[in-house]
């Protein structure tokens, strides 16, 4: 026995020493862990169980079969995040540079389908020189065989992935699938094709970092939701955001211990807004300013930054929100907003976290750029969202909220369940200056002084509309509130939801416009 023990343990020895001490010592000088140095950050100590550490490719091409590394180039199993459980895969770049191979995405797929069966995420930590090129079309294979998994796991259990270094050519389109992407700051990227291919085709010259850094997709493509400064940093944020969702669809987000410590009065949040409505402000001090202290979790932050998305807790309880940001082209809705908040939108009521609107929104933008870019369609994206929500929606509407972006930031007519203003609120069709040259265009024409007539029907517009009565007259607004009462109104409005049920129609899906 003793024999057949230690030859077991030399096959683990093996496997521990991944592509070798050279090729380690290069991992690290890049400023990069290795594959199992970030499943042990990642996962509470002792808790990793690895499952296909023998395993070994089969390819016989190029004298592959004298080339064997004991797990083919990714680890993978499961563990524990803060004592709940996850599934994990971990990319080997110091093995064929972690790329895939038929074996190496068996292992992928054995550990998603697990994921599946037992309701718990998935996390990839991706770093891989992508398709292992000596297994062709197996690899290819391989790939696919994860994007079906991808996409049936989709809605079902969260899926996150870290890019950890390079995720090039198709191999993009697993992350892509996934919920949420985390990318390392100078030392992952992600492209289709990279630098040299665009530089033959399209004559540009660009770096691997410009052409899909993760400071490019955080900023200009939207890809990657977070980007961190370096690997722990990332490791760190997705466990944070762990703390904030469910384990599957079927389940609701951990409940955090909550001892109310005053009246839930918070008198700060009637100083944010300026006096003069076409000031911006920061909506982040709203959010802060309501939500329990330190708990918002900004997702997306760099990208489209007219709209703030999140996930925070209110009395220790999970929720997503969606916000107008006035800081930033006066919080307009354009296209890329529409498709952040409809992304964040979606994947809140896939898996049950309750949703917090809070609107500062004077229209969607106009331009060609964006009608001829389809502001139309994404627009619709993020009404569709709202509509198609059947997690508890509550909606407060904080200053502007005009045009057909009031209908689309969860307004009561497309279900909402609780929408309250604060006095400060303007709902209207279009501002108070727009309409009046528009209705009173005659009036004003023909007056001695047409200026001063244009101000006068402006006021008396804004007198009439640019406030929350008429809305709440109609009953379009449930409350008008003081701005000092928001939070309270909220724990007990999210309380009162928290056994919401609604169902939609039955059908085989919906259509969004995509
Ligand atoms: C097999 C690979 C590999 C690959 C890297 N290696 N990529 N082996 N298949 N795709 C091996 C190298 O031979 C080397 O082996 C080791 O990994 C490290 O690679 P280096 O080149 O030394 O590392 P580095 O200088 O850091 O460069 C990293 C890299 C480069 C930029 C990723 O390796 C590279 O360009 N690789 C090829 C990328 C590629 O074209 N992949 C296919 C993309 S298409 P040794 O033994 O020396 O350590 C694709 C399609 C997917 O993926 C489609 C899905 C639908």
């Amino acid at each position: 026995m003793q024999e057949k023990i230690q030859q077991l343990n030399n096959k683990i020895a093996l496997a521990l020493q991944g592509g070798g001490a050279e090729r380690i010592a290069k991992q690290h000088k890049q400023g990069k862990l290795t594959a199992r140095e970030r499943v042990e950050l990642l996962l509470d100590p002792d808790s990793f169980q690895e499952i296909g550490m023998l395993v070994t490719h089969r390819c016989t091409d190029f004298g592959m079969e004298n080339q064997q590394f004991p797990g083919d180039g990714v680890i993978t199993g499961f563990g524990t995040v803060n004592g709940r459980l996850v599934y994990v895969f971990s990319q080997d770049f110091t093995v064929f540079g972690g790329s895939l191979s038929e074996t190496h995405a068996q292992k992928i797929c054995k550990i998603m389908d697990l994921a599946m069966k037992n309701g718990a995420p998935v996390i990839g930590l991706n770093d891989s020189g992508g398709a292992r090129i000596q297994e062709g079309v197996m690899s290819l294979g391989g790939y696919a065989d994860i994007f079906w998994r991808n996409t049936l796991s989709s809605g079902v259990v969260p899926q996150i992935s870290a890019i950890m270094g390079p995720c090039a050519g198709g191999a993009v389109y697993s992350p892509a699938i996934t919920d949420f992407i985390f990318m390392v700051e100078n030392t992952s990227y992600m492209y289709v094709t990279g630098p040299n291919v665009v530089k033959t085709v399209t004559h540009e010259t660009v770096t691997h970092d410009e052409l899909g850094g993760a400071n490019t997709h955080a900023a200009k493509s939207g890809v990657t939701h977070f980007a961190c400064a370096n690997e722990v940093n990332c490791i760190e944020t997705i466990k944070q955001l762990l703390g904030y969702i469910p384990q599957n669809c079927e389940e609701t987000a951990p409940v955090y211990p909550y001892q109310p410590q005053d009246d839930e009065l918070r008198p700060q949040l009637a100083g944010i807004l300026p006096d003069n409505a076409n000031q911006p402000y920061d909506m982040r001090e709203v959010i802060n300013g309501i939500v329990d202290e330190n708990s918002f979790l900004e997702v997306h932050k760099d990208y489209a930054e007219n709209i703030v998305v999140g996930f925070a807790r209110i009395a220790g309880r999970s929720i997503g929100v969606v916000a107008n940001q006035p800081a930033y082209l006066a919080g307009v809705l354009d296209i890329n907003s529409s498709k952040k908040g409809a992304r964040f939108v979606r994947f809140c009521d896939a898996f049950n976290v309750p949703l917090l609107t809070l609107v500062d929104v004077p229209g969607f933008l106009p331009g060609t750029d964006q009608e001829w870019n389809g502001i139309i369609t994404n627009g619709a994206k993020l009404l569709y969202a709202f509509c198609e929500a059947t997690v508890p929606k509550v909606t407060v509407i904080v200053r502007k909220a005009y045009g057909g972006a009031y209908d689309v930031m969860n307004s009561k007519h497309i279900d909402a369940d609780l929408n309250f203003a604060w006095p400060s609120a303007e709902i209207a069709v279009m501002g108070a200056k727009g309409a009046a040259e528009i209705i009173f265009r005659h009036e004003i024409a023909a007056a001695q002084d047409p200026e001063a007539k244009l101000k006068e029907k402006e006021d008396e517009f804004t007198h009439t509309f640019a406030n929350p009565y008429r809305a709440a007259e109609r009953g379009f607004i449930d409350e008008v509130i003081h701005p000092q009462d928001t939070r309270r109104r909220l724990i007990q409005g999210f309380k009162m939801l928290e056994n919401k049920v609604a169902n939609l129609p039955r059908k085989k899906h919906g259509n969004i416009p995509l």
